[in-house]
């Protein structure tokens, strides 16, 4: 059995390593256009960081998993091939802003339909649109060639930073296939896969539709939770009510669940606002505006928890930040991730620099390039307004935060719990001021230590 990746991204990589790593009997290549992405996974620095995942890559790498940019080769010998493609928000045209753009799994149907030699069973990996495969199976049959195909929906669960035990351990994984024996023979093909390691009952099968929309609305349900926790801790501020305790006891009742109530500055990562605008443009297009509205309103609240963290910031320093130096800890979108897709560091930033603040910026494993890039994306730095020189990006915790007014933690990184705030202090302007966007710190203390300090949702 052979299987082909297209696609070598923060899916792609880590979810083909572990069934090369699981599997020794199946060969898995895993192809990209992007060279300089190749050439990372094959040597000694993956281009994406996850905890674990480079002993998982080199168990297998060179044995049963290799990583090229032979595209069409890779097709072309596969039974089994994964699209895992990015699919960003379109940003042009119709549904700008909210339909997924989905012209890079286009292009690798129709490679797929061009190159293919034999019947091949090609199976969704990246989030899509419902009805996607629906597109993917007629392109492939458009070719008129007389090799089958079937198109199976096999959407991703795994979270970023814990990649390696979500793929270890799924909760669940999920198949979509078509209603028929072909359909059915190529979703028993995919379980088998799978069943080299996840016991039968986690793996669901089901019809494409249902796995396409169970994905979009898997994510569409989880950053629910986070947008309904951090409306809450809005009111939390206002009341002296403290957001964590209310997390723990609604958490509690086993309905609800503790998992995925932890208040914060919003949440980030290239899936949810990407899926719900997904599932809100969905809605519109088949004409269900109270649906769309509903779900439109968890981007809505998160977008809002990022702007008032920078207004209470602003406001909390005299009404003004410009000129003073604002030490920005972690800019990744969560902890051990070296990923910034729509992190709200990003967005934080952008808003002080407007504020005409001095920003410097440390994480553990975001460089200045990503920070640059990322800051330019959203329009910071518009041409010749010389805002690029008022961002810096530091090597040392300890000299970001020097001389600075304020301490703003930004990924709730484990590092950040254990830095010398002491020193910290010691070496800030006073009043030196502490804004703890993912409540990860002690307040008491840091008050003990002389810090004005506040956190999200707390009195
Ligand atoms: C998410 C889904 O969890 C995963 O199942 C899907 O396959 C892809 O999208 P990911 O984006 O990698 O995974 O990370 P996740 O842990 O879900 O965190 C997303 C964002 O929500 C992060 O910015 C995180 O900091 C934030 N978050 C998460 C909170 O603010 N509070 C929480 O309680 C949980
Ligand atoms: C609710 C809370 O569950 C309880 O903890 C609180 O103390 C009082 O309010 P109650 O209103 O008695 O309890 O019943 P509950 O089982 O929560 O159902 C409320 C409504 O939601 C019912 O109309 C029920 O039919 C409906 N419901 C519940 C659904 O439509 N779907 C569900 O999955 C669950
Ligand atoms: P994800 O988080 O969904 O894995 P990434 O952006 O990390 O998304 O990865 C997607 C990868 O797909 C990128 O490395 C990109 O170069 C690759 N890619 C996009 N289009 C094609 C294509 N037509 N053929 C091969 N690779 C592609």
């Amino acid at each position: 059995m052979k299987i082909c990746c297209i696609g070598a991204g923060y899916v792609g990589g880590p979810t083909m390593a572990m069934i090369a790593h699981k599997c020794d009997d199946i060969q898995v290549t895993v192809v990209d256009i992007n060279e300089k992405r190749i050439a990372a996974w094959n040597s000694d620095e993956l281009p994406i960081f996850e905890p674990g995942l480079d002993d998982v890559v080199k168990h297998a790498r060179g044995k049963n998993l290799f990583f090229t940019t032979e595209v069409d080769k890779g097709i072309r010998e596969a039974d089994i091939i994964f699209i895992s493609v990015n699919t960003p928000t379109k940003t042009y045209g119709v549904g700008a802003g909210k339909a997924a753009d989905l012209k890079y799994i286009e292009l690798c149907a129709r490679r797929i339909a061009e190159v293919a030699e034999d019947d091949k069973i090609v199976v969704e990996k990246s989030t899509l649109p419902v009805r996607t495969a629906e597109s993917i199976r007629r392109i492939l049959e458009g070719a008129g060639k007389s090799i089958k195909f079937q198109v199976l929906s096999n959407p991703e669960f795994l979270a970023e930073g814990t990649a390696v035990e979500d793929l270890e351990a799924p909760d669940r994984v999920l198949i979509g296939g078509e209603d028929s024996e072909a359909g059915d023979k190529a979703v028993q093909a995919l379980v088998d896969v799978y069943a080299h390691w996840v016991p039968r009952e986690r793996i669901l099968t089901t019809n494409v539709w249902s796995s396409e929309l169970s994905k979009l609305t898997a994510n569409a349900f989880l950053a629910q939770r986070i947008s309904s926790i951090n409306a809450i801790s809005e009111l939390c501020e206002a009341t002296g009510a403290d957001v964590d305790q209310v997390a723990h006891a609604i958490g509690t009742d086993s309905r609800v669940g503790p998992k995925f109530l932890k208040s914060s500055v919003g949440f980030g990562g290239s899936c949810f606002q990407k899926d719900i605008l997904n599932l809100v443009y969905l809605c519109e297009h088949f004409g269900l505006p109270e649906v769309a509205a509903y779900w439109e309103q968890v981007v809505h609240m998160n977008d809002h928890q990022k702007e008032r963290f920078v207004k209470r910031i602003v406001r909390t320093l005299f009404n003004t930040v410009s000129g003073k130096k604002i030490a920005v800890l972690g800019f990744a979108f969560k902890k051990d991730t070296n990923d910034t897709r729509e992190s709200p560091a990003i967005y934080v930033c952008r808003d002080l620099l407007r504020e005409h603040a001095q920003v410097a910026i440390y994480d553990p494993k975001v460089n200045e390039e990503s920070v640059l890039r990322d800051l330019e994306e959203v329009g910071t730095f518009e041409p010749d307004n010389g805002k690029r020189k008022h961002v810096s990006v530091y090597q040392d915790p300890y000299e970001a935060v020097k001389d600075a007014h304020a301490v703003v933690i930004l990924t709730e990184w484990d590092e950040f719990r254990e830095l010398d705030y002491q020193r910290i202090f010691d070496t800030m302007l006073k009043p030196a001021f502490i804004f703890d966007g993912r409540n990860i710190l002690d307040l008491k203390e840091l008050r003990k230590i002389g810090f004005e300090a506040s956190g999200i949702g707390k009195p």
